[in-house]
């Protein structure tokens, strides 16, 4: 077996703890407090989150969206996908180190998205730049840490309590999409998502594009 080497580590902003990049062979792996953020060869979950919400838009063009945060750019690269040449996608990480890591080591894996000229980054917490704009999203994507029990932060509770999900209701425009990765079910999320006023749909995916792997969850929330 061959041994993980460790190219580099940083700081998670806001709670002290660390974030660190591994490398075995082509296989890349991000983890925090000894636990796997995100690997490389388990994917397709993270894909089918942008997919689900694309396929559910009811435009078909000049899409405005949100991806909460970058990972290794799986999500992003199938948003890019399922959009026409007139989106902008706007990708929200909190780890300046991941978008570096993106840039100098990851980019490859899936595309090198944050080349393409849709595609802007921000340095930034999901929940401030939700906060900023009403009406404005056609569509959040939200992977950040494990989905509403979070990893990284504590803090990112504020993003799956009622009021981070109502703050997500009045940034996206009305038919737009709200759509959250978990690794797990989560039977108070639904309730909340709902009593925030979003018609809620749960779909069940598999880690992997074969189909096979762990199942992971995903909520869509149209808001009506
Ligand atoms: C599991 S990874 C996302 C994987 C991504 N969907 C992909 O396709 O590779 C979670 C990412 O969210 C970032 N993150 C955690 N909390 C965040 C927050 N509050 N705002 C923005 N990004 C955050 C982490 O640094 C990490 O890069």
């Amino acid at each position: 077996m061959i041994p993980w080497k460790e190219i580099d580590r940083a700081e998670v902003p806001g709670n002290g703890s660390e974030v660190t990049l591994l490398v075995r062979d082509r296989e890349f792996s991000i983890r925090t407090a000894g636990t796997e953020l995100m690997n490389s060869r388990i994917h397709g979950s993270e894909a089918a989150l942008a997919e689900l919400a694309c396929s559910r838009l009811d435009v078909k063009s000049g899409w405005q969206i949100l991806i909460g945060g970058l990972g290794m750019g799986y999500t992003l690269a199938a948003a890019l996908e399922q959009s026409g040449p007139d989106a902008q996608i706007l990708v929200s990480e909190l780890i300046p180190a991941v978008v570096r890591w993106n840039r100098e080591y990851l980019g490859h894996l899936a595309g090198m998205p944050l080349a393409d000229p849709r595609v802007r980054v921000e340095e930034e917490d999901v929940v401030k730049i939700i906060g900023k704009r009403k009406t404005a999203w056609d569509a959040i994507l939200l992977d950040v840490d494990n989905g509403p029990a979070g990893l990284t932060r504590k803090a990112n509770d504020r993003l799956y309590g009622k009021i981070g999900l109502k703050a997500c209701f009045d940034a996206l425009r009305p038919g737009g999409i709200l759509a959250v990765w978990s690794c797990a079910a989560d039977e108070a999320f639904t309730r909340r998502l709902k009593g925030c006023g979003f018609k809620a749909e749960i779909v069940s995916v598999r880690a992997r594009k074969s189909g096979k792997g762990s199942r992971h969850t995903i909520w869509i929330g149209i808001k009506l």
